[in-house]
């Protein structure tokens, strides 16, 4: 591959999420997340899709956000790393309760807005562009309990203060802005994605899609008051990436993983296009859901994003028959476990080709600037006697991919850049553990809590400063 085939002014970087890193989940005047209340074990997936109600903590339960990597505490040291690497961009969250503990203040607690503006200049000391994602899996508890979280309109305002408030408070050191991670996960994990736990006998469905309608037109706000703010701000949306693939050229399951990928590129039909695809009529007429919408909000919905953003693991694989025992669920996304792909030691299937197939797809349909958001291997680390991790295989996962990017921008996709995921190892979104890790930099941490949190760079440290010295060009 040509030097030239990234362009001069990619980004190259890592990306976290405050919930994942920062720790400290009680202080400088933060509030409880959603987050917060998760926690690590048997029970941890079923509070998680929202089955399983927990609005308090339990004495006999470990939760790993409340520590993380204490990145809050050690923001410095870190950024100063990635800096060595060659950053040029760094992809975190503002938890949205460090702004405003409960959520439906009328005014931010200048302590958080303090914390993120040091955080932030930080970044920019070393000439790293902050990606700044509004709403990473965190969700302040007061509007859980109080409001129903997405479930209520009244969600749409209070995001839409905290929006401006970041907007402006970070204006002149945040230009890349996200509204939702993976918003699609809304659908998949309920409460992780979105703070909404279910009453018995109620029709899930509805409630899911009214509280994505509200996300939806939250976005579309802040996109607009992004704009007004500073018309410089360029914001994307984010979605939790991989097409499916039909099992078998059996019309039925073409059929199926189009429907698949369609109940994932929903959201982003929306707001990458400004208004509802014509096929949710149908969706919405079999699933027995009925949007209640405002009077105003499909004009809302016409402040479409500037670039599209979103994460890829893996490919997924639908059939019409997804109940045939071969289900994996790389992502909490449901889908067949690929016999032609090798997976991850957590079942997640690798295969950088998807890649390239999920940007020419996503291309062709939005026909914006894309952003790989998040890309990585999970997976343990052993250190060696020589006190190094010889993390070879997640070299060879990220140079697949990256070599898949490369392919994808010469077949004519503009890509903005590319954060991989877990720059730095920390707390598992869908498992909790320490030892699903993903990072250029170990943190001394197990899945319990244990450790002196002590970082050290690993071997993919020094391969990933090369790759960013040399544009993409030197994989080796
Ligand atoms: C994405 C999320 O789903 O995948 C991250 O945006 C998450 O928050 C990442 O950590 C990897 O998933 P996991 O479950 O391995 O942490």
């Amino acid at each position: 591959m040509s030097a030239s085939t990234f362009p001069d002014d990619f980004l190259w970087g890592g990306a976290i999420a405050a919930n994942q890193a920062e720790g400290a989940w009680l202080e400088g005047g933060k509030g409880v997340t959603t987050v917060d209340m998760i926690p690590h074990g048997k029970d941890r997936l079923a509070v998680k899709l929202g089955q399983e109600k927990r609005f308090a903590l339990r004495d006999d339960e470990f939760y790993p956000s409340h520590q993380a990597i204490d990145f809050y505490h050690r923001y410095q040291e870190d950024i100063a790393l990635m800096a060595e690497m060659g950053f040029t961009v760094f992809r975190t969250s503002i938890a949205w309760s460090r702004i405003y503990p409960n959520g439906d203040e009328m005014t931010p607690n200048a302590e958080g807005i303090a914390f993120y503006h040091a955080l932030f200049s930080e970044c920019k000391k070393y000439h790293i562009e902050p990606l700044v994602t509004l709403c990473h899996f965190d969700v302040p508890m007061h509007l859980v309990r109080e409001y129903g979280s997405w479930r209520n309109r009244k969600m749409v305002e209070f995001f839409a203060r905290y929006a401006r408030t970041c907007f402006e408070a970070f204006d002149g050191l945040v230009k890349y802005w996200l509204t939702f991670n993976e918003i699609n996960i809304l659908l998949h994990s309920p409460f992780s994605g979105a703070g909404l736990v279910f009453e018995e006998g109620e029709n899930q469905e509805q409630v899911k899609y009214q509280a994505a309608h509200h996300e939806l037109v939250a976005s579309a706000l802040a996109t607009k008051i992004a704009h007004e703010v500073n018309p410089e701000n360029q914001v994307g949306c984010m979605l939790a990436g991989g097409n499916f693939y039909p099992w078998s050229c059996k019309p039925e399951d073409v059929w199926a993983a189009l429907e698949k990928d369609r109940e994932n590129l929903f959201f982003i039909d929306v707001q990458a296009r400004g208004s509802y695809p014509s096929y949710t009529k149908r969706v919405f007429r079999e699933k027995n859901v009925s949007i209640i919408s405002e009077p105003g909000d499909s004009e809302i919905l016409r402040h479409t994003v500037d670039f599209v953003s979103f994460s890829y693991y893996a490919s997924r694989c639908a059939s019409a028959d997804m109940n045939e025992g071969n289900s994996s669920a790389a992502n909490i996304v449901k889908s067949l476990k690929n016999p032609h792909i090798q997976a991850s030691e957590w079942g997640w299937g690798i295969d950088p080709l998807g890649l390239r197939i999920t940007m020419n797809m996503m291309y062709d349909r939005y026909q914006k600037p894309l952003f790989l958001v998040e890309n990585g291997l999970g997976a343990r680390d052993e250190i060696n006697a020589q006190g190094e991790i010889d993390d070879d295989y997640r070299i060879s996962y990220l140079r697949e991919h990256i070599k898949a990017m490369a392919e994808a921008i010469d077949d004519g996709i503009p890509l903005m850049g590319y954060t991989s995921w877990g720059c730095i190892d920390l707390v598992s979104a869908s498992t909790g553990e320490m030892s699903k890790r993903y990072g250029f930099i170990y943190v001394d941490r197990d899945d319990q809590g244990q450790g002196t949190l002590a970082r050290t760079r690993k071997k993919s440290f020094y391969w990933y400063k090369k790759v960013i010295a040399s544009n993409g060009a030197d994989l080796s």
